[in-house]
């Protein structure tokens, strides 16, 4: 477990609910239509406050696991408010517990802009999807337009101080993992984008 990665969230934990304040109609219907496609046994990465969990279809097995047990803990309500079977769980996405083929879908929202490691992430959820398992990931990224990427590589010398890097190229690291690309949507210009993947069945 990274600890000063652990120290570093449980100190936001604290304020994230304000920092996010207002943004939970944001982007609603986007997240409605990529998480309906959730089934069978799900994992959640990152689980922050819960704030995501109202967008899962009901009746899942979901585990949602997070790297601080302050954000753990202030995603309790939420996960009581879930109707299925939604188990909550402090670990870290870089080592995962679970047995290999494990899940048929794994979820993320804003979780690869903030893993110190996110190809080791993703490998580590490569690993635990079974074949021809599905990847849906609701994600910030780099752009692809000059002017704009600068400025993400310069908030990011701030961002990642508190929170999360800005300036992630999400898509091609999922490739680099191993999984194959169903479809890439832009949600908010090229920055804020819908991605599914799987693993490959064989
Ligand atoms: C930007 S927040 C997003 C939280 C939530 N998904 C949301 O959209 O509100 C990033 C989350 O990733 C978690 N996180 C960061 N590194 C992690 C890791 N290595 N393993 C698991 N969770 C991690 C943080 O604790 C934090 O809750």
């Amino acid at each position: 477990m990274d600890l000063s990665l652990q120290a570093k969230w449980n100190r936001t934990s604290r304020t994230y609910g304000l920092m996010t304040w207002g943004e939970e109609h944001r982007f609603a219907s986007a997240k409605h239509e990529l998480f309906a496609k959730m089934k069978g046994r799900c994992l959640m990465v990152a689980a922050g406050t819960g704030a995501d969990f109202r967008f899962f279809p009901p009746d899942l097995v979901i585990t949602a696991l997070d790297i601080s047990p302050g954000m753990i803990e202030r995603a309790r309500g939420r996960a009581a408010d879930y109707r299925g079977a939604l188990a909550l769980q402090v670990m870290d996405v870089q080592e995962l517990t679970f047995p290999d083929a494990f899940f048929d879908t794994v979820v993320t929202s804003c979780t690869l802009c903030s893993v110190p490691d996110p190809l080791r992430g993703l490998r580590e959820l490569y690993r635990c999807l079974k074949p021809g398992g599905q990847l849906l990931m609701f994600e910030h990224v780099r752009s692809r337009v000059g002017p704009i990427a600068v400025l993400q590589d310069l908030m990011t010398l701030v961002s990642r101080r508190i929170g999360p890097d800005m300036n992630r190229d999400t898509v091609s690291n999922v490739l680099r993992a191993g999984f194959e690309l169903d479809r890439e949507t832009n949600v908010y210009v090229d920055v804020v984008k819908a991605i599914q993947a799987r693993r490959p069945a064989s």
